[in-house]
């Protein structure tokens, strides 16, 4: 199982009735890379990652994490993997302690309420420990779901535009602590963002996924020689303006 790559994904498909939120996705993603998947709103990175996390059934085609299939095998996957999104919503009559010790539970940590301790402080939202999670500001909130999403120890860990509402600061030190964490222990992450400037910090590979299709993939600096851009954002307009401007150039 460990020759496996940590997430395989083959010929995904979704639709949503008459929406073709991804067509015939593949890609595979490393052990300890920062996989970036870009593309403008509504090219289907969170219809994909909500499939990798078992919220969503692919309409054909096939997915695995570790080697293990997400159709017949999503309770183990589920165990080895995570993920924050923006969007995510924890109770909100519970405190940030008691929301993330219940996660810590479910996940079976070793030591919850130490592991619960550690990833406050390294979020540096120890002192929001006692109130209540509904009560917190978009950031706050934002960072108490980071918590979540490694309170398991995850081998991939799946990340929906997890700095969006961050202050720069606490941006920066989150990518600092995610690449960290990355190189502590080989974690694999899947990263949605539309700040170009931190995919080309953070991501080793990027693919550009647009009407649910990957339309060029690559580190940053080789896509930049691809489409002779100076940054990131370039390439992203160049793929999608006119939403039919192809990777060699054709329409
Ligand atoms: N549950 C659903 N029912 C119907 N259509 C859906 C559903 N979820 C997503 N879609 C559609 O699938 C497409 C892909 O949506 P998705 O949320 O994956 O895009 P995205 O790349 O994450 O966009 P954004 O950058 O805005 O977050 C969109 O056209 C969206 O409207
Ligand atoms: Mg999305």
């Amino acid at each position: 199982m460990s020759s496996e790559p940590p997430v395989r994904v083959e010929h995904l498909c979704k639709e949503f009735g008459p929406v073709k939120a991804l067509s015939d996705i593949s890609f595979e993603a490393a052990g300890g890379e920062i996989l970036g998947l870009l593309g403008p709103n509504g090219a289907g990175k969170t219809t994909l990652l909500h499939i990798l996390l078992g919220l969503t059934t692919p309409t054909s085609g096939s997915a695995q994490i570790m080697g293990l299939d997400l159709a017949t095998q999503r309770e183990e996957i589920l165990t080895r993997v995570n993920f924050s999104s923006a969007y995510t919503a924890l109770p909100h009559n519970l405190t940030v302690r008691e929301n993330l010790t219940v996660f810590a539970y479910l996940y079976e940590a070793r030591e919850p309420r130490r592991k619960v301790q550690q990833l406050l402080e390294a979020f540096e939202i120890a002192d929001l420990a006692d109130r209540l999670t509904g009560r917190l500001s978009s950031g706050q909130l934002t960072r108490v779901n980071l918590c979540k999403s490694l309170i398991n120890d995850p081998l991939v860990l799946l990340l929906d535009e997890p700095t969006a509402s961050l202050d720069p600061d606490v941006a920066d030190k989150v990518r600092r602590l995610l690449t960290k964490i990355r190189a502590d222990r080989g974690l694999t992450v899947l990263y949605t963002s539309h700040n170009m400037r931190e995919v080309e910090e953070v991501c080793d590979r990027v693919l550009f996924i647009h009407r649910g299709k990957v339309h060029a993939e690559g580190t940053p600096g080789a896509l930049l020689d691809r489409f002779q851009s100076d940054c990131l954002e370039d390439v992203f307009l160049a793929l999608t303006r006119d939403g039919s401007l192809y990777e060699d150039g054709s329409r």
